[in-house]
């Protein structure tokens, strides 16, 4: 039988939609589940694009999960500093608590300090929550209050702090040690504190210097099983009549390192190109990369105009090697002709806060593996 579901191409990118259209993860979610259940705080620390959010959310959608908790979610990644986080985190809570009818009204009982952002439709008369960011006038204190409701709700509260690491970057230098006494403080709510960048997360969790230390359960992720994605891929195929060839399935796998986010992509660019009844074979791979390419070439114009004349040329000589060891090695630096040790050392320093440039191990590559291609080839 072939499904005819509304949303008709089943690879999705950046979003979760539900359990059908989600591959696997059993384990990760079973373990991540018992440490929510055994009141255990977890650091979810794995490189990027690899399905960290996507396993939260997929976690939250878990019955064990949803009928017994509120499940709060809150990407920092964006924040700059305390004031920021205490804006986006209202934000999530009230995303979580706000489908409930008269929520406002135990809400605003604690969090006295963001009542501006309160109003009444004067029409429909539904609540709605709107604050700016100069709204915001004593972080600590709203924080403070935002964890008492939380310990507080009716159910236990889940919270997870997606890009945990960011607080780094906050310019207050006692966030974290803040940030923990209000966490060691909750007796009901649980905390997942996520991220990517593993030296800032390791040093967060694992320092005894720092304030979280000891702290957390640690739970990584790998790719997901080769044998494990290309039976997914298989089957999304064949439930909407097309027909995934299995080596295709497993070229894609290969390129990507089992990447979640860019076999998605590969596969949604497939999923589109193949008409029904027809068999997606090897040869589909070039004009999806393609295609790929091509949506994305503006974006990639942007990120180069904003680099200074050293990171361009550096982040080309990486993307010519596709993976560097030793990045400030002689070799590298005259085959490429570049400056010197200290010039690479100069410019590699903002490509890799900005997540252009990733490291593993001492090795060095361009996150995204599509921009990687599209500066190997075109300049
Ligand atoms: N198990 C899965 N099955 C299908 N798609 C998935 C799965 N996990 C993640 N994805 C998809 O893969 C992409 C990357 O996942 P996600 O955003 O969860 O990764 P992440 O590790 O949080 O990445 P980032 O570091 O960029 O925040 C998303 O488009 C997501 O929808
Ligand atoms: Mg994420």
């Amino acid at each position: 039988m072939i499904l005819r579901d509304e949303i008709f191409n089943p690879f999705f990118i950046g979003r979760y939609i539900g359990k059908q259209y989600f591959c696997d993860r059993e384990k990760d979610t079973e373990t991540l589940v018992r440490h929510i259940l055994n009141g255990r705080n977890v650091a979810l620390i794995s490189p990027r694009r690899l399905g960290k959010s996507g396993l939260i959310r997929h976690t939250f959608a878990q019955d064990a999960i949803k009928d017994r908790y509120t499940a709060i979610y809150v990407d920092i990644y964006a924040t700059k500093d305390l004031r920021e986080m205490v804006k986006a985190l209202s934000e999530a809570i009230v995303k979580a608590v706000g489908q409930k009818k008269s929520w406002h009204e135990k809400f605003f009982t604690f969090i006295k300090s963001l009542r501006v952002g309160f109003h009444l439709d004067a029409v429909s008369g539904e609540p709605s929550f709107d604050i700016g960011i100069g709204d915001i006038e004593n972080p600590d204190r709203t924080i403070r209050e935002l964890f008492d409701y939380m310990e507080a709700s009716e159910k236990p509260c889940i919270l997870a702090i997606d890009e945990f690491q960011q607080i780094r970057e906050y310019p207050q230098t006692n966030t974290e040690a803040f940030i923990r006494s209000l966490v060691q403080q909750c007796s009901r709510t649980s905390f997942i504190f996520c991220g990517s960048k593993r030296h800032t997360m390791t040093d967060i969790f694992y320092s005894p210097a720092k304030p979280f230390f000891q702290s957390v359960i640690s739970q990584s992720l790998k790719p997901i099983p080769m044998e494990t994605y290309v039976e997914f891929a298989g089957r999304m195929f064949s439930q909407r009549g097309k027909i995934l060839d299995r080596a295709a399935a497993e070229t894609i796998y290969r390129m990507f390192d089992g990447c979640t986010w860019y076999m998605q992509m590969m596969m949604n660019e497939m999923f589109a190109l193949t008409k029904e009844g027809m068999i997606c074979t090897i040869e589909y791979i070039d004009f999806a990369w393609d295609n790929i390419i091509m949506a994305q070439e503006d974006r990639y114009q942007t990120i180069l105009y904003g680099l200074a004349p050293k990171q361009k040329q550096l982040l080309q000589a990486i993307a010519r090697d596709r993976t560097v060891e030793g990045i400030t090695s002689s070799d590298f630096i005259k085959r490429h002709r570049l400056v010197s040790a200290s010039s690479v050392q100069a410019a590699l320093k903002p490509l890799l806060k900005n997540d252009i440039v990733t490291c593993e191990d001492g090795i060095y590559r361009i996150y995204d593996y599509f921009f990687a291609d599209y500066l190997a080839k075109k300049h």
